[in-house]
């Protein structure tokens, strides 16, 4: 696939009350890219999703997806995505069946085509015999996976999720990268964060590392390994290559720009 799912240029973001959660950030994700965003807590992932996907509006720079510029086109660029939010957002009364196609209806699907659109998708994710009972009742990993079905029920070209493994098991983890790794050969973007850096390491095809709301590498997975510089790791834990890399980026002071006062 040709072009740009996302080009990002000088975005700026500082909230209301003073944080200045992204700095000057640039990024581009192509089409049909595994794209993981790794940071620190608080480094302003879910931020720059926030831009992204019209939640969080932002006080510089500019956006496109897929061409189009969020501000001058809303509607149309949200179309073209499927987040999968880091909080867990659905009814907990509702069934997942429900959740599913009642999302499909904000797109302007008729029930009809989203109900075995909707089936289908829950299938394989795993949900096949949960869909009918209210999502209060689900595990954790399984209210994950019902959030990347509602994510997809519309079809987008471009799937965005917000730590879609957190607390998740090491099973089911890997399945669920399978999952998305098999959307990506079906020629779906893929963004995600992520703090299994392994797991990152392994899949994602480029790589951008933020820390306090600024860039500070960004690209293909294989550019940023060779950052590596084959020192054995402190502390006696060994991390992959990329968790190393991470950890010395992340806390290396030079690197980070000073804090600011909120
Ligand atoms: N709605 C908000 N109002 C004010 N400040 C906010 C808001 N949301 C986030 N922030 C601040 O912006 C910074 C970036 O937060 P963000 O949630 O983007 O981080 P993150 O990289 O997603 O972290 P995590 O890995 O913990 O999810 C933090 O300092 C945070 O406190
Ligand atoms: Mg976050």
């Amino acid at each position: 696939m040709n072009g740009s799912a996302l080009v990002i240029k000088n975005l700026e973001k500082t909230y209301a009350g003073g944080t200045h959660a992204l700095r000057n950030v640039s990024l581009e994700v192509p089409a049909g890219d595994f794209f993981a965003l790794l940071g620190p807590n608080g480094a302003g992932k879910t931020t720059l999703i926030g831009v992204v996907t019209g939640l969080v509006s932002k006080t510089g720079g500019s956006v496109e997806v897929f061409g189009i510029d969020i501000e001058k086109e809303p509607e149309r660029a949200r179309t073209m995505i499927g987040l999968c939010g880091q909080e867990v957002n659905f009814d907990p009364w509702m069934k997942p069946l429900d959740i599913v196609v009642n999302q499909a209806g904000y797109y302007g699907i008729p029930r009809s085509a989203a109900i075995p659109r909707a089936k289908k998708i829950l299938e394989d994710l795993g949900l096949a015999d949960k869909m009918d009972q209210i999502g209060f009742r689900l595990s954790g990993g399984m209210k994950r996976r019902l959030m990347i079905a509602r994510a997809l029920i519309h079809e987008p070209k471009f799937l965005i999720l917000d730590e879609p493994t957190a607390g998740v098991d090491v099973e089911l983890r890997r399945s669920m990268w399978d999952y998305l790794t098999a959307l990506t050969k079906r020629g779906i973007t893929i963004l995600l964060t992520t703090h299994y850096l392994e797991e990152a390491e392994r899949l994602a095809k480029h790589v951008a590392i933020i820390n306090k709301g600024e860039i500070l590498v960004n690209g293909t997975m294989e550019e940023i390994l060779k950052l590596h510089d084959g020192s054995a790791s402190s502390g006696g834990y060994g991390g992959g290559k990329l968790e190393e890399i991470f950890v010395k980026l992340t806390t290396d002071s030079t690197n980070s720009p000073q804090d600011e006062k909120n």
